[in-house]
């Protein structure tokens, strides 16, 4: 018998290190043009988790010539003092990202100071703006995460359409619009969620699977289409404290035709396509 070859790892480091190099050059010729593009990263209390993407975030800017503007707030800020700093950001010309990063502390409206980020600033496509224009396939801010997802899929050379692509997770920052990506890129879209009756039964005729659940192995081999691509979002931690993704990645491994690895995979897209929206912010600003 012969037994299915390892599936092909997608490798979100190196595509990210590509993409980069492509930004800063792109970077470069804003610049030239006298204008560096700014995201302004902003971190309300001290969350660890959120500490480290921001910083992430940050580095990320530095390595490709975006300007950064990094705020952090005391956890007790009030909601108003955060929306009159977003409204400050807005108003200025040399700012061309607003970033808010989630979750914010209990007392502050996540929804109402998305909202109010300049739909022309909204670099994480979290608004209702950015989302309309996204189901409705107009231009607009993509969602960093299934972005990056859509750059990784693209990378394996394979043409969606018509395939069947299972997304599992229906978050509004992940598994919904991850769907609507996987639509417009002409796949037959299914969305499995938390009350779907066996998701086995639907990733098993899926030549692409999407898992964006936030559980450690909630994607065993038994589930997976021989050949299958498939995407890894989760970054979790497991009973024993060891870094997981949502994939039951070494089982997994041997059925799948493409994988993410966790970390290395989506992690390094989402800051990535981070960086792509805030340049195209800048470069529509300096039309
Ligand atoms: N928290 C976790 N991921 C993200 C992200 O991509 N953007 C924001 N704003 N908050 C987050």
């Amino acid at each position: 018998m012969t037994s299915q070859p390892q599936a092909q790892i997608i490798d979100g480091i190196a595509l990210s290190t590509q993409l980069r190099a492509g930004i800063a050059a792109r970077v470069g010729e804003l610049q030239q043009r006298g204008v560096r593009p700014a995201l302004a990263v902003i971190l309300v209390g001290d969350d660890p988790a959120s500490a480290v993407y921001v910083r992430n975030k940050v580095k990320a800017c530095a390595q490709t010539g975006v300007r950064s503007i990094f705020e952090q707030y005391e956890a007790a800020m009030p909601e108003s003092v955060l929306l009159a700093r977003i409204a400050a950001l807005n108003a200025d010309p040399a700012v061309h990202g607003i970033l808010v990063q989630l979750p914010l502390p209990k007392h502050i409206n996540p929804q109402r100071v998305i909202e109010t980020i300049s739909s022309t600033k909204d670099v994480d496509g979290y608004s209702t703006l950015s989302a309309g224009e996204l189901m409705t396939g107009a231009p607009g801010f993509r969602p960093c995460t299934p972005y990056g997802c859509m750059k990784l899929i693209e990378s394996t050379g394979i043409d969606l359409r018509g395939k069947h692509a299972v997304v599992i997770g229906r978050s509004n920052t992940v598994g919904k619009p991850m769907a609507l990506l996987l639509l417009q890129a002409n796949a037959t879209v299914t969305l499995c969620h938390s009350a779907t009756h066996d998701i086995g039964q639907h990733t098993r005729q899926a030549d692409l699977v999407v898992a964006a659940v936030g559980k450690c192995n909630v994607l065993s081999a038994d589930m997976v289409k021989p050949g299958a691509i498939v995407i890894d979002v989760g970054m979790n931690r497991s009973a024993d404290g060891k870094l997981c993704g949502d994939v039951d990645f070494a089982a997994v491994r041997e059925v799948a035709g493409f994988i993410t690895p966790v970390p290395g995979g989506v992690g390094p897209m989402t800051i990535t396509m981070l960086l792509v929206n805030t340049l195209e912010a800048a470069e529509r600003a300096a039309k």
